[in-house]
């Protein structure tokens, strides 16, 4: 198969779709791999270190869609790329098709087949081409939190972990799945004192038994959140309700309580935010403050540390690339119920329930296209 790999264009995206170890891999596998001159330069990997591999290296990005049976990227395909897509493509890259329409209609119109990163689901219905970016926002949340809270920058001026003989900050973390464990760690270990809220009690447990003795988990709801966000000095929200908009957890009248320089970061800023007074912002512009209240609201928190992420990411979606590229979409799916759960439009056809729904177009089952694939 010939695997094409563009760099990506969205402003402040710097990851890449395939590390040198993967590109390696795939033309192990007997596969042609064609990188956009520079792709790889954000996370690392310079055009020679892939051509070292046996990689090759194209000057635009018009010419890899072109040449590509399977185009791998990392974020959903902006409008300039919209008409690149050729028919019968695959396109495997973050969609999140429900949110934009303009994007759904541009890829049943290219009639290729879209499989998305974030619908690809495991038997636990767990999403792992979630989880390593979920993880990375987590550990990051912490890493931002600290540097707000310093003075110049209006925060109020406290170091994390304290020192000898100084209080650590009080850093309350609303949500304990992956975004929330990971932050919690981060802070506890930097020596704050930790307190972890969460809906679900078996999850508390789970957290309490692993955590360092400086966390502290609580049941959420709102009097024990308005109570917390008095004292705390760095309050992260990492809440999910899957498919929903996040709760609003903090309202704007909470600010009030808060002390000046409090810093808010909503990692749950991409499902709408959990604190009522969050708005979307970006790396270039990160902050606003409300009330002397310091909000850090980047909708994509990963896309600052691409050294990381790539390689966090390529992780965990080349096993799904290796198969699709060795069987074929077809095949891959049909033989990993993952990767099937990955597929949002082929040819045309949304096999995606949310994403019809969400635009009240037509929805068609997976398994009529694969019976026309098969037939033709
Ligand atoms: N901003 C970014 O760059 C970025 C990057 C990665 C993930 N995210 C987002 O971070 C959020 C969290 O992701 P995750 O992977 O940790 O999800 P997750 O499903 O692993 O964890 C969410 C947790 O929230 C808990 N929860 C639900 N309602 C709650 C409530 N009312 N109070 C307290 N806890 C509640 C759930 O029980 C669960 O444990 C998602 O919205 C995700 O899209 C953002």
């Amino acid at each position: 198969m010939i695997i094409g790999v563009p760099m990506e264009i969205k402003t402040d995206e710097s990851r890449v779709a395939l590390t040198v170890g993967g590109v390696a891999e795939l033309i192990h596998h007997g596969h042609t791999v064609y990188i956009q001159k520079g792709a790889g330069i954000g996370s690392g990997f310079p055009d020679t270190l892939y051509e070292s591999v046996g990689g090759k290296i194209l000057s635009t990005i018009e010419e890899v869609y072109a040449i590509a049976d399977m185009i791998m990227k990392v974020k959903e395909p902006i409008e300039a790329e919209y008409k690149l897509v050729k028919e019968n493509q695959v396109i495997f890259t973050y969609f999140h098709f429900a949110s934009s329409e303009p994007l759904t209609k541009a890829m049943i119109e290219s009639k290729s087949i879209c499989i998305a990163y974030e619908t690809v689901e495991q038997a636990d219905r767990s999403l792992p081409l979630l989880v390593p970016m979920s993880e990375v926002a987590g550990r990051m949340s912490v890493q931002q939190g600290a540097k707000y809270l310093e003075k110049p920058i209006k925060g109020r001026g406290i170091l994390l972990g304290g020192v000898p003989g100084v209080q650590p900050a009080k850093v309350l973390v609303l949500g304990g799945g992956i975004v929330g464990k990971q932050a919690a760690k981060m802070a506890a270990g930097l020596g704050a004192d930790v307190t972890i809220m969460d809906i679900s009690l078996p999850r508390l447990r789970q957290l309490d038994d692993v955590m360092a003795a400086n966390v502290t988990t609580i049941m959420s709801n709102q009097y024990n959140i308005e109570q917390a966000v008095q004292e705390s000095d760095l309050i992260i929200g990492a809440v999910l309700i899957p498919g929903r908009k996040a709760p609003r957890l903090v309202t704007r009248e909470m600010l009030k309580l808060m002390r000046p320089g409090t810093v808010l970061v909503d990692v749950a800023v991409d499902q709408g935010g959990c604190f009522e007074t969050t708005k979307a912002t970006t790396h270039r512009d990160p902050t606003y403050i409300i009330d002397d209240v310091v909000h850090y609201c980047v909708a994509n928190m990963p896309g600052a540390v691409p050294y990381t992420s790539t390689v966090g990411l390529t992780n965990a979606t080349f096993p799904y690339a290796i198969q699709l590229a060795n069987k074929g979409w077809v095949k891959a799916c049909k033989e990993n119920k993952e990767l099937l759960l990955g597929l949002n439009i082929i040819k045309g056809d949304i096999v995606y329930e949310g994403v019809a729904e969400a635009f009240e177009l037509p929805y068609v089952d997976v398994n009529t296209v694969f019976e026309n694939e098969i037939a033709i």
